[in-house]
């Protein structure tokens, strides 16, 4: 279940059924607090029913939905980030660090080692789009290798448009 492990921060992946309930039902509520932080945010319902899906039955047809989160000694969620993976490809749904530890290289390794356990399970290619005004996620992704493939045109609700962005891993 724990994936790796640098500068007191471990990386967790929901893929694994949870022996201790009582871990995830904690996991799953500090997730949750977590989402107003982001104007990207999806809703609360959708991230439960995914975190859900993610422990009971990770797999519906072709697509597979994986979480991923950075805890510290105390199981306390630093950061998580889901995924739905379709055979070699995996969308990236959305990704967060908690605000008062941003900037410490959390997210961008919380990337790579999830981006690990991916390509050990046949995925190939991360797509994802990132808003045209998020500047610290499109500078992590860059810095990740990830290269701008289109734009999407009003695609938040905001009116915002969406640069889609794939990196081979
Ligand atoms: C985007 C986010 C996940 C980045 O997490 P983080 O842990 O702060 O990022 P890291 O410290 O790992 O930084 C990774 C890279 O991005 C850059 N970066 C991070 N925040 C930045 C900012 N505010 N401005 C410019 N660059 C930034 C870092 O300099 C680093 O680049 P480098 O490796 O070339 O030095 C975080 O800001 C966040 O949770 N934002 C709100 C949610 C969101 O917008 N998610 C993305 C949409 S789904």
């Amino acid at each position: 279940m724990i994936s790796a492990q640098k500068d007191s921060v471990r990386y967790l992946d929901f893929s694994e059924p949870f022996v201790n309930s009582e871990l995830y039902h904690s996991l799953r509520s500090q997730i949750l607090d977590l989402l107003p932080q982001s104007i990207y945010s999806p809703s609360q319902e959708s991230v439960d029913g995914f975190l859900s899906e993610c422990v009971s039955s990770h797999e519906s047809g072709a697509e597979k939905k994986l979480c991923f989160a950075a805890l510290d000694d105390l199981n306390h969620v630093l950061g998580f980030v889901q995924f739905r993976s379709f055979s070699s490809d995996a969308d990236l749904d959305f990704v967060l660090v908690s605000s008062h530890c941003r900037g410490r290289g959390i997210g961008k390794l919380l990337l790579q080692n999830s981006f690990l356990f991916l390509k050990r399970n046949g995925v190939e290619r991360i797509i994802l789009e990132v808003g045209t005004g998020n500047s610290a996620a499109k500078r992590l992704y860059v810095s990740l290798g990830f290269m701008e493939v289109s734009l999407r045109k009003n695609y938040y609700r905001s009116g915002e448009d969406a640069l889609v962005m794939e990196l081979l891993i």
